[in-house]
């Protein structure tokens, strides 16, 4: 029986690449502002230990997964995230340069993970569904509005959005695996409040540390110009709020936010990139 749910014309598949970002993460990599550049950081502060535990989780029930073609998505699924698990980790190793305590915050958050990881096999998979879901509207977001990356230097605006294409080709796997296998609705949306809830924390206590790492904690500019990025003008968080809540809908789906169009045109600027690079 096919369960697989990605659409014709999307494949599931990693890309060999690699980034340098050492130098440019020496810097306020985006735009010369300390409130973004902290923003982003810290979302790639839960990438390494988060995703491998999205690849734990799917593992858990891929021997019963007899479709060949969600079969394949799912070696595609763990080869992207084995991937950006890497080059986060680089990232991340990275951004020592500056001064931050990266081994500090990446320890408060591997107990988290570490606790996430005993949980029953059920929960791990909602839970890697509902962070997935974050990831894939987040992904579309950045894909659609390249002014939220604007001031970011070459590499990292390269990284974010070879990120974002390939959370967008497989935004349906996991969940693909969880409705054939758990296919409960009542969990799914129950443990999106716990997923919700820890990736907030975690991206506000990492965005904190920081900025007080570039003493800008206290700076009321410093807020009053991330407060409007988040939910002024642009209004990241704002602007996706209407998608994230769509994981409450009883039948919701991945592909519900069908941006294969979207897709297509970041593919082949993608492919200018690397030609240029
Ligand atoms: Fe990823
Ligand atoms: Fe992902």
């Amino acid at each position: 029986m096919a369960i697989s749910s990605t659409p014709e014309g999307v494949s599931v598949s990693p890309r060999h690449v690699s980034f340098d970002v050492s130098e440019e993460l020496k810097t306020l990599w985006h735009g010369n502002d300390a409130f973004r550049t902290a923003f982003f950081n810290a979302l790639s502060l839960q990438f390494p230990d988060g995703e491998q535990q999205f690849i734990n989780a799917v593992r858990l029930y891929r021997d019963k997964i007899k479709d060949p073609k969600l079969a394949q998505e799912i070696r595609g699924f763990i080869g992207q995230e084995a991937l950006h698990s890497r080059e986060h980790k680089h990232y991340n190793e990275a951004l020592k340069a500056r001064g931050y305590d990266i081994d500090a915050l990446d320890e408060r958050f591997s107990r988290h993970m570490a606790w996430v990881g005993n949980l029953p096999p059920s929960r791990q998979l909602a839970g890697t569904c509902g962070a997935e879901h974050y990831t894939a509207v987040l992904a579309n977001a950045i894909l659609k509005n390249p002014e939220w990356m604007q001031g970011a230097t070459p590499t990292m605006r390269k990284l974010w959005r070879w990120h974002a294409i390939e959370e967008t080709e497989h935004k349906s796997v996991a969940f693909d695996v969880y409705q054939h296998c758990v296919g409960n609705e009542r969990l799914r949306r129950f443990v999106f409040l716990f997923v919700t809830y820890n990736f907030f924390k975690f991206t506000f206590l990492n965005t904190c540390s920081l900025l007080k790492t570039e003493g800008k904690l206290w700076s009321l500019k410093t807020w009053i110009g991330g407060i409007n990025f988040l939910w002024g003008k642009p209004g990241v968080l704002r602007a996706c709020l209407p998608e994230f809540l769509a994981y409450f809908r009883t039948g919701f789906h991945p592909w519900q936010q069908d941006n294969r169009q979207l897709l297509e045109a970041s593919l082949n600027e993608l492919d200018t990139d690397y030609q240029a690079s």
